[in-house]
């Protein structure tokens, strides 16, 4: 297998869904046939595992940096197919040196086709170093003037380091232009094109709830649909959009209405 794609999941901003994406995006890269690993970056507010169904593993990241474990102890395959290394929920263990990171990535990515990076928000130093350590950088913003700030100083920090902006990823779009940033506003601010809009879905939260990346829990749903169709355009694939999307999803809501 050759090196696979080492890609950096950034948005300077908190909370506009990059652990949501990451884990969501790399489900769908491997059902289109993909060896894929997501690594958790988020050193100090670690929650990838969370997200792919509250999934834990004995092995964590900080121990690979301190040199205490192997790359291939703290890795390990989940249900949905995707591979996995998570961060220490332990306080104790939340400042360890990062400066060594990008060698994980290396590792990974040669067995993988995809190595999807969660980033802690903020550009800290650790966030430095993630984004150096990685090949490609995909911008995570929402279409808030705040979130679409960060985006913007994320991508300066990566074009300061010559890494390439695969594009932006605008995630929890309400298409409310009156109260939302359009389009052309945030490929002005992040000097990038836009790769996909994701809407706001509250399947989203739902499916944390119920402990199943969005993707395995409903495919049908409007997030799961971009989402895969992003996957499909990243592997250069054509996405066949569902059919009779919009009716299977009406009888969907009746019957939700029916059970009450
Ligand atoms: N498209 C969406 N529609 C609705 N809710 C969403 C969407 N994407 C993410 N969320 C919700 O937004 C919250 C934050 O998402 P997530 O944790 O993925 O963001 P993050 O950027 O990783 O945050 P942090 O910067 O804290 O790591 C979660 O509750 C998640 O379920
Ligand atoms: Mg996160």
């Amino acid at each position: 297998m050759n090196e696979g794609r080492v890609i950096g999941l950034v948005s300077g901003k908190g909370g506009v869904g990059k652990t949501s994406i990451c884990v969501n995006l790399g489900i769908a890269l491997s059902r289109l046939g993909n060896e894929v690993t997501l690594i958790d970056t988020d050193l100090s507010a670690s929650n990838l595992g969370v997200y792919m169904g509250r999934y834990d593993h004995p092995v964590k990241i900080h121990e690979v940096l301190s040199g205490e474990a192997t790359f291939q102890e703290a890795m390990f395959r989940h249900p949905t197919g995707v591979n996995a290394l998570v961060a220490s929920t332990e306080v104790s263990d939340t400042d360890p040196n990062t400066s060594e990171i990008g060698s994980i990535f290396d590792k990974a990515a040669k067995t993988s086709d995809y190595v999807l990076v969660d980033c802690a928000p903020g550009l800290t130093e650790t966030v430095m170093d993630v984004m150096r350590g990685c090949a490609e950088v995909m911008v995570i913003t929402s279409p808030t003037h705040t979130s679409g700030t960060n985006a913007a100083q994320a991508v300066q920090k990566a074009q300061q380091m010559r890494k390439p902006v695969l594009g932006t990823v605008v995630n929890k779009v309400e298409d409310n232009p009156e109260m939302e940033l359009v389009d052309r506003e945030i490929e002005m601010m992040t000097e990038s094109h836009i790769l996909s809009k994701i809407p706001y879905d509250r399947k989203m939260k739902e499916s944390l709830f119920n402990k199943k990346p969005l993707v395995t829990y409903d495919e049908l749903s409007r997030a799961s649909v971009e989402i895969r169709k992003l996957a499909a355009e990243m592997d250069g694939k054509a996405f066949e959009q569902p059919k009779f999307l919009k009716a299977k999803r009406k009888l969907r809501s009746i019957k939700n209405t029916l059970r009450g």
